[in-house]
């Protein structure tokens, strides 16, 4: 006789999302406008991308061209990081575990970051992230909406339905919208594609993303 159980549940891939509140994030808010600012006047081209429209895009290497200069940067850059090495975490137990790897010498590696300041309709279509594991965007700014969808970002679902009785109804939906607050960073896995809805309103609305590696 073994103690082996007769029946188990496992749960494969999960896919995690984090909703997390920027703690300082009124401390660091001047410093992040200034830099946005700055950095449209010396650099008045947006980035080009197909997936954007109607909206300024920065490079990708803002943190380690501004991290020691900007404090405000400074402190949203280490949110990010401790931020990535939880979630990172939580997704991975078991499989580091597995594998038997020390984890005290990961590190949180950041391998692009940038801003995109929204203008009156901007938007950006569905798309996923390269050279990254995990991703995230933080509204730093909103502008004045009445809309509650307005910039939020959408997440799309990988998985095909070929069903719609009850039994999987828990993936009926295929979009799942987050809630944009001024303050809070969104974390998500970088494969998952995302878009944002539209913004509308004279004020922009900006963000600052950014994506991340685990090295060991
Ligand atoms: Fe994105």
């Amino acid at each position: 006789m073994t103690n082996e159980p007769t029946s188990e549940l496992l749960q494969l891939w999960p896919i995690l999302i984090m909703r997390r509140r920027f703690p300082k994030h009124e401390e660091s808010k001047g410093d992040l406008l200034r830099l946005v600012e700055e950095y449209m006047a010396t650099n008045p081209k947006s980035r080009i991308a197909s997936e954007n429209r109607n909206l300024y895009e920065s490079e990708y290497g803002i943190i380690p061209k501004y991290y020691d200069q900007n404090t405000g940067l400074k402190n949203l850059t280490d949110f990010f990081v401790e931020s990535f090495r939880e979630i990172s975490t939580a997704a991975n137990v078991t499989a580091w575990h597995d594998k038997g790897l020390d984890t005290d010498k990961f590190a949180v590696k950041i391998t692009a970051s940038w801003f995109i300041n929204y203008l009156d309709g901007g938007n950006v279509e569905p798309h996923d992230h390269g050279n990254s594991s995990w991703s995230c965007s933080y509204y730093l700014q909103l502008g004045d909406t009445k809309d509650a969808k307005d910039g939020g970002t959408y997440l799309l679902s990988p998985l095909k339905q070929k069903s719609h009785d009850l039994g999987d109804l828990y993936i009926e939906n295929t979009r799942f919208d987050t809630r944009a607050e001024e303050g809070f960073t969104l974390f998500f896995p970088s494969f998952l594609l995302h878009g944002s809805y539209p913004h509308r309103g004279a004020d922009p609305r900006i963000i600052f993303s950014c994506n991340a590696e685990v090295v060991g």
